[in-house]
């Protein structure tokens, strides 16, 4: 493998911090799981327009390929040491930026998680998926109340079913070209699926960017209590399951955007008079480190001024923190709309 010939208006982390002694560094290093350089950099090089360009294989491949993922770590991140969790919800010192329901239609918090001592989604093998699945599937029979539910597979699920999960916004798309290019999308749909309560306000998906994302959400904006209930699931499958963790790194997750809490609170808002003023939305989002995505969720567009507003880092921010930061961002925002 020689060096990568990166285009000019190449963009990514990945370009910016792959510099010719780190690829010479690392390119024949391989971690204990068969994980080397080049799997690594592959959806980078096959899609130039990546933001980050990498998807890490295993845990052992953040130590093994540090020299070039420290950097990017810590340039998204702001950070990339020691870990700080609390997702106790008693900590959370919020109300509803929105109690009247005027701009807030819909809230959802979702961790990533994988299982320790399995290789994560990029380098997966075929069976080792299908143990996964069936040790989390498994896992979720355990759960009772509000978070009782059952486990569709997405193989064998009819096609309108799937379309409606997705366009509802519960349910993984298919076919992303990023994934597809880091291998995340092997056997597809084999081993894949989602588990959902009767309400449809606590979910996970199963091997898809990670091994669980276990995601509660509602309509409105009652923040707290979409996180309680997520703090109160992910208690309750950790008594069954061992997550991958680092202390450096927090959770282990196939992209390092996702390490630490690997936590995307997230609100769907409408805001059409700051959504003609993009100059004064940024600014506001940037005050409080939000990432802006479009309605269908990441790489999609917004639709009739409606925005998918969330955290942006995850790492060196506790998950109460994060809860916090965003929470305050749209309260701005809110205030900034009515002002307009
Ligand atoms: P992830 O959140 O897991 O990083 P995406 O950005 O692709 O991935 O979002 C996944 C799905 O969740 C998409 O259908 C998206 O529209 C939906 N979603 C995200 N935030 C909200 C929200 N606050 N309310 C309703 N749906 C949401
Ligand atoms: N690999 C894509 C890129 O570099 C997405 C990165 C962040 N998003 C994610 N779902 N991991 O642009």
């Amino acid at each position: 493998m020689n060096y990568p010939n990166f285009s000019s208006d190449c963009k990514s982390l990945l370009c910016k911090h792959l510099t010719k002694e780190i690829f010479e560094e690392l390119k024949d290093k391989k971690s204990r799981y068969g994980y080397t350089l080049n799997r690594l950099i592959k959806s980078g090089l096959e899609n130039p327009d990546s933001s980050i360009g990498v998807y890490v294989g295993d845990e052992e491949s953040y130590e093994i390929f540090a020299p070039l993922l420290n950097p990017i770590i810590q340039e998204y991140h702001n950070f990339t040491n020691n870990h700080k969790s609390d997702m106790d919800p008693n900590h959370l010192d919020i109300t509803n930026p929105d109690p009247n329901g005027e701009f807030i239609l819909s809230t959802r918090i979702r961790v990533g998680r994988n299982l320790h001592c399995f290789p994560l989604g990029p380098n997966i093998a075929q069976r080792e998926r299908l143990i996964v699945e069936c040790m989390v599937s498994d896992a979720l029979k355990s759960l009772d109340g509000e978070l009782k539910g059952r486990y569709y597979p997405l193989l064998g699920m009819d096609k309108e079913t799937q379309n409606r999960l997705i366009k509802d916004h519960f349910l993984f798309k298919e076919g992303d070209r990023f994934l597809e290019s880091a291998g995340l999308n092997k056997e597809w749909p084999e081993g894949r699926g989602i588990f959902h309560n009767s309400n449809k306000t606590f979910l996970v998906w199963i091997n898809e960017e990670d091994q669980l994302r276990i995601i509660s959400m509602q309509k409105g904006g009652d923040i707290k209590e979409v996180f309680s209930r997520l703090s109160k699931a992910v208690k309750e499958l950790e008594k069954s399951l061992k997550f991958a963790f680092s202390q450096r790194l927090g959770y282990i997750t196939s992209c390092p955007t996702n390490l630490g809490t690997a936590m995307r609170a997230s609100v769907h808002i409408k805001l059409p008079k700051l959504g003609k003023d993009m100059q004064k939305f940024q600014s506001i989002t940037q005050k409080y480190d939000l990432q802006i995505r479009g309605v269908d969720g990441e790489h999609s567009q917004s639709k009739d001024y409606i925005y998918d507003i969330s955290n942006r880092r995850r790492l060196g921010i506790t998950e109460v923190e994060a809860v916090k930061q965003m929470t305050d961002g749209v309260q701005a925002l809110i205030e900034a709309e009515k002002s307009l």
